[in-house]
């Protein structure tokens, strides 16, 4: 077998990934006839394949994590030197960027006041959901240990973190699942569960304590919800629910842990997307905008009252979070965190996320004026969605294999966006944009017109 690979001859890694790489979320049978995408270069808001075929990217790297674009030579430099300094020492000792980025990190974080490291989404929610855990134990007889979660929402790949999810074809065939979590209704008012109640967010908020007041208030530990639903649909919160569901947790004394992991760093227009509804966490998890992948980082941050419960009793062995992930003692990641954060900070992007976020929306809003097949579109900032549906008055979802040619028919014209996919059976019919927030009015309109073609040559 050849081993060798030559990196200047494009069809030996073309060939050496379809022998020997297994990617993520694809079925793999369609490489015995096509060729495996490979992207081998990307500039601002474009990427170019193997084939030297360019995309403009409408999804941030395809599920929302450049938030700054490609090629940011800054924050290559800012973890080259970092690494020339020091790499990598376990996290139970300090390093300078960490120090650095946690504070910076707290500072957009009014409320909130420690940074715990690790290098995935799943992986600090997990972090969450074992310090509720312990917080149960150690403070209600092992009692509030439940944590709720949403239906459609999504909070990692690894097992407990399916078991907290609301999307069940990425949980199906992985079960069984861990004990301890419970879905609560989702709060799409588009797909109102309430029969046109005036007051959608209230309702989807009561639901919510219904569930509560059924496990019993004094066994649930914290809920965990994503600020607006991503993959599950782009669903941003009904007016009121947030304010009802604030005041339902802190009646029931359940903690509020918010996964940022989409969310987070700008992509909504905020610092955070939970600052746009007055949430006060308990908890804020996040992890693929922090430093736009230029290096893996996940934090876990959380209030001073939680770090507390962690180091009341330091003559108790047990009395502390003994949890260790090795890679969150990578220098890489709060280095680039921090340089990505500077450059947010020093482009405006945050402003340019609010323009071009309301640009896209006026797009699509016209857009829908024309294609009979969009029945809503939602978003804020540069996080968008267009639910397809074959009839308005029905809202019948469009199926998925339709839904799929218009993302293939925009990739055929160049421009990469996403969709809802193998997630919510039968629902499966949102297309979802998240341009980096460096995004022109001429890459908005492209993105537009790309998807307004598509629709046309797809729906007719
Ligand atoms: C809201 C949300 N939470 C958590 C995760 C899991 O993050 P990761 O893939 O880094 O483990 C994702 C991934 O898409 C996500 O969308």
């Amino acid at each position: 077998m050849n081993t060798s690979i030559n990196p200047n001859d494009i069809r030996d890694i073309v060939e050496a990934d379809r022998m020997h790489l297994w990617h993520h979320l694809v079925q793999h049978r369609m490489f015995e006839t096509v060729d495996p995408r490979v992207i081998v270069e990307g500039r601002g808001m474009r990427v170019w394949d193997a084939t030297g075929k360019e995309h403009l990217d409408a999804v941030s790297g395809g599920v929302w994590t450049v938030n700054v674009g490609y090629g940011r030579e800054s924050i290559a430099d800012a973890v080259r030197d970092q690494l020339v300094r020091m790499n990598y020492f376990a996290n139970s000792a300090g390093s300078i960027p960490g120090s650095l980025f946690a504070r910076k990190l707290i500072e957009k974080m009014p409320g909130m006041s420690r940074v715990y490291y690790s290098n995935s989404g799943s992986e600090a929610n997990e972090k969450v959901f074992k310090m509720v855990r312990q917080i149960a134990h150690r403070k209600h007889d092992g009692r509030k240990y439940k944590i709720l979660f949403r239906e459609r929402d999504y909070h990692g790949t690894t097992i407990a973190a399916l078991s907290a999810g609301g999307q069940p074809q990425r949980a199906a065939q992985y079960g069984p699942m861990t004990p301890g979590f419970v879905e609560v209704p989702h709060c799409l008012e588009y797909r109102d569960q309430y029969g046109g109640t005036e007051n959608y967010g209230e309702a989807a908020a009561d639901a919510i304590e219904q569930v509560i007041l059924r496990e019993g208030p004094d066994t649930i530990g914290a809920i965990c919800l994503e600020p607006i639903t991503a993959g599950g649909g782009v669903i941003t919160p009904p007016k009121g629910y947030w304010e009802k569901v604030q005041d339902i947790c802190k009646r029931h004394d359940i903690l509020i842990h918010i996964d940022e992991v989409v969310c987070g760093v700008g992509r909504t227009g905020a610092w955070f997307g939970y600052q746009n509804y007055g949430i006060e966490p308990d908890f804020v998890t996040m992890a693929k905008g922090v430093a736009s992948g230029y290096a893996a980082i996940s934090c876990t941050v959380t209030t001073e009252a939680v770090f507390d419960l962690f180091k009341d009793d330091a003559n108790d062995p047990l009395s502390y979070f003994r949890d260790i992930s090795t890679f969150g003692g990578c220098a890489a990641g709060p280095a680039a965190a921090l340089e990505n954060m500077r450059i947010i900070e020093d482009e405006d992007l945050l402003d340019n996320t609010n323009a071009m976020g309301e640009r896209l929306m006026n797009n699509l809003r016209t857009l829908m004026e024309k294609h009979k097949v969009i029945g809503d579109v939602r978003g804020k900032g540069l996080f968008c969605g267009a639910e397809l549906v074959v009839d308005r008055a029905t809202k019948e979802p469009v199926e998925e294999k339709k839904v799929q040619e218009v993302v293939a028919d925009c990739m055929a014209q160049g421009v990469i966006i996403g969709a809802t996919n193998r997630s919510l059976p039968g629902f499966n019919n949102t297309l979802c944009l998240s341009p980096a927030l460096i995004a022109t009015e001429s890459d908005i309109d492209a993105i537009s017109n790309a998807i307004d073609g598509a629709l046309d040559r797809v729906f007719g």
